[in-house]
């Protein structure tokens, strides 16, 4: 679906010039739900506006549902749904008229138009406001409009750029239902931009972290985090003097160990697995565990390990 190599893009300004995107080399399969993860910055718009023929790239290709992004910019719009960081419906506009409007924009007939229409409010929950000025409608209600928009004339492939960010817990909940059944029911392939990470988490089944323009790691988020931070074993001994004892690890089990006075903490792959047998065997050799904690490491975990900084503290995640 998607195939771009050493994509750039320098915003040339009269004092600097901004890399935004520093050579992006991707592939992405029909039907994949994928996310950019990357802080504020990174260069995820960016890329998402070169994809959809917005933007034309500094250097490289890009390849979006087997058209050049450059040489065949209108067969790539044709085939794809764009949903921009910022709202698309018209302020002063009927809900259901942008819906209809959209649809004669992308060639459908009347009738087409206005079936599709009522789909996609049945679908994205807009039955209430239909009838409503756009400018009326809340942060929640315009996403889904603005993800109504973009799919009224059923793209196979679908960008999303934050489509969640400023709404609050409960319609993200509810905007993710609808997006994962939309794709349940058109196989449509998703790439979306997101810098929350328990979203990008639970959601893609890919992800991609972008950070200064670059990808960073490209996997599942389960194989990034086994990877990259590995489980995290704490264990606190009834007697302290038993410490040199249980830092010396079965020949079965690889990890990093770290001492803090009684407590011993084990950095290791399938720490749930791992977990049962190391207790096992600290208590063969007579070693007494008072207390255990298994941590599984999250996606900011990951970050940190691949940069150093974390992203919820880079000041997106409270955006
Ligand atoms: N039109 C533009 N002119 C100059 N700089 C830009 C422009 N658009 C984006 N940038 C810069 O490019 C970098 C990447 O921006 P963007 O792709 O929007 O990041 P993200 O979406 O990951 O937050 C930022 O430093 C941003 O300020
Ligand atoms: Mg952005």
């Amino acid at each position: 679906m998607i195939r771009t190599t050493g994509l750039t893009r320098h915003f040339v300004g009269k004092k600097e010039t901004v890399e935004a995107v520093r050579g992006i080399s991707l592939d992405i399969g029909d039907g994949e739900l994928v996310a950019l993860l990357g802080p504020n910055g990174a260069g995820k718009s960016t890329t998402l506006r070169m994809l959809t023929t917005l933007l034309p790239p500094t250097s490289g290709t890009a390849t979006v549902a087997g058209f050049d992004t450059t040489t065949d910019p209108e067969e790539v719009r044709r085939r794809i749904g764009y949903v921009g960081q910022g709202t698309g419906g018209g302020a002063n506009q009927f809900v259901l008229d942008e819906l209809l409007c959209q649809g004669r924009c992308y060639g459908l007939g009347r009738r087409d138009s206005a079936t599709r229409a009522a789909e996609l409010v049945e679908v994205l929950d807009l039955g209430a406001v239909t009838g409503r000025k756009v400018s009326t409608l809340s942060g929640g209600q315009k996403r889904r409009l603005d993800i109504a928009l973009g799919l009224v004339h059923r793209p196979g492939l679908l960008f999303l750029d934050e489509p969640s960010t400023g709404m609050d817990p409960q319609n993200r909940a509810n905007l993710w239902e609808h997006i994962l059944r939309l794709r349940e029911q058109l196989g449509t392939t998703i790439v979306l931009t997101t810098h929350y990470l328990e979203e990008a988490d639970s959601m893609a089944e890919r992800v991609i972290v972008i950070d200064h323009g670059t990808v960073i790691a490209d996997d599942t988020s389960a194989a990034l985090k086994a990877d990259l931070a590995g489980d995290m074993i704490t264990m606190r001994l009834a007697d302290p003097a038993q410490v040199d004892q249980a830092v010396r690890l079965p020949g079965w089990l690889t990890a990093a160990v770290e001492v803090d006075g009684p407590t011993v903490i084990v950095r290791t792959a399938d720490g749930d697995v791992v977990l049962p047998r190391l207790l096992r065997h600290l208590d063969s050799v007579g070693v007494q565990v008072r207390s255990v904690d298994l941590a599984r490491p999250t996606l900011d975990d990951v970050f940190l390990a691949l940069t150093g900084r974390s992203l919820r503290e880079t000041g997106a995640a409270a955006a």
